[in-house]
């Protein structure tokens, strides 16, 4: 894979690069880095899940981003629609986590306000190392609440939809510094609303017929205003690093930027 930003680089290891990167968690919430696939032609999704869209570029990219997190954060549409299995890393990557301090693989966090989950998905009948999380809202169904506590583990955060702040800070308390939110767009249209991401990496795959265009996630890419980064003032995402790969898919990783303030705090990753 090449690097293109910051520098040109002819041969880089995604996987290397993405766990050197600071990521340093505000004190109230984790860290949040957002992942997402596009086509040129702003489609999220072919025959209704993202893996039409990716080839061997985006896979590998998509890889490196699932081994940084001490939790992936997923809404329970996506979890559903893409069939959510546990996550499962190389023992390299397993063994660089444990090295950094977190436990071997991310913790999956299924966000879902009516518990519209799917509980025979892979992610609950064959867990791997991590109990699952379910966040909910105190609204959703109780009938409901005891088949997913026999699977998963519950947080309530929000009343009647789930707070995604609270439910953050819920997830920090527990140890959690660096969350990945892997979608939907619904969700992370709402992490974008709330100014809770700092990171939005994006895979751009060239036009692909039969993708249906829908509403895109690069329309609710955050701002990074004002961009600290190289001195620049744009008040827009730009873009911090790049990769191409020989498939033709290219990447792109945007770091949003706020006041020193808000951002200073320890790393302190340890396994939830
Ligand atoms: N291209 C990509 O990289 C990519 C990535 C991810 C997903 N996708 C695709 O996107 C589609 C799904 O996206 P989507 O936007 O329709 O749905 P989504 O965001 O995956 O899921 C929406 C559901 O999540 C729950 N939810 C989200 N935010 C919530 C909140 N604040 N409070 C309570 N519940 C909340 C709700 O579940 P309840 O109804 O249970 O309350 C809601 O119905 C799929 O086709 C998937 O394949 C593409």
């Amino acid at each position: 894979m090449r690097q293109l930003l910051p520098e040109l680089v002819e041969d880089v290891d995604p996987q290397a690069v993405h766990a050197a990167l600071p990521r340093e968690a505000p004190e109230d919430r984790p860290y949040v880095l957002v992942n997402m696939i596009e086509s040129m032609d702003g489609a999220a999704v072919v025959d209704g899940v993202s893996g039409g869209l990716g080839g061997p570029g985006d896979k590998l990219m998509f890889r490196a981003v699932r081994a940084v997190p001490d939790v992936i954060l997923v809404a329970a549409g996506t979890a559903n629609a893409e069939h959510y299995r546990a996550p499962r890393l190389s023992d390299e990557a397993r063994a660089a986590r444990r090295e950094r301090g977190q436990a071997a693989t991310p913790r999956l966090a299924v966000v879902t306000g009516r518990l519209s989950i799917d509980l025979s998905l892979g992610l609950f009948t064959d867990p791997g190392d991590q109990r699952p999380l379910v966040i909910t809202a105190e609204s959703a169904p109780t009938n409901r609440r005891d088949e997913v506590e026999a699977v998963a583990e519950i947080i309530v955060a929000g009343e009647t939809t789930v707070d995604l702040a609270d439910a953050l800070a819920q997830l920090r308390r527990r140890g959690s510094s660096v969350v990945l939110g892997e979608g939907g767009p619904t969700i992370n249209g709402g992490l974008v609303d709330r100014d809770l991401v700092d990171e939005w990496c994006v895979s751009l795959s060239p036009p692909s017929p039969g993708a249906t265009p829908v509403a895109s996630s690069a329309a609710r890419h955050p701002p990074c205003a004002p961009c600290a980064w190289s001195g620049c003032s744009s008040t827009t995402a730009c873009s911090s690093s790049a990769t191409s790969a020989p498939d033709g898919a290219a990447a792109g990783q945007f770091l949003v930027r706020r006041p020193i303030s808000r951002s200073k705090s320890a790393r302190s990753s340890k396994p939830l």
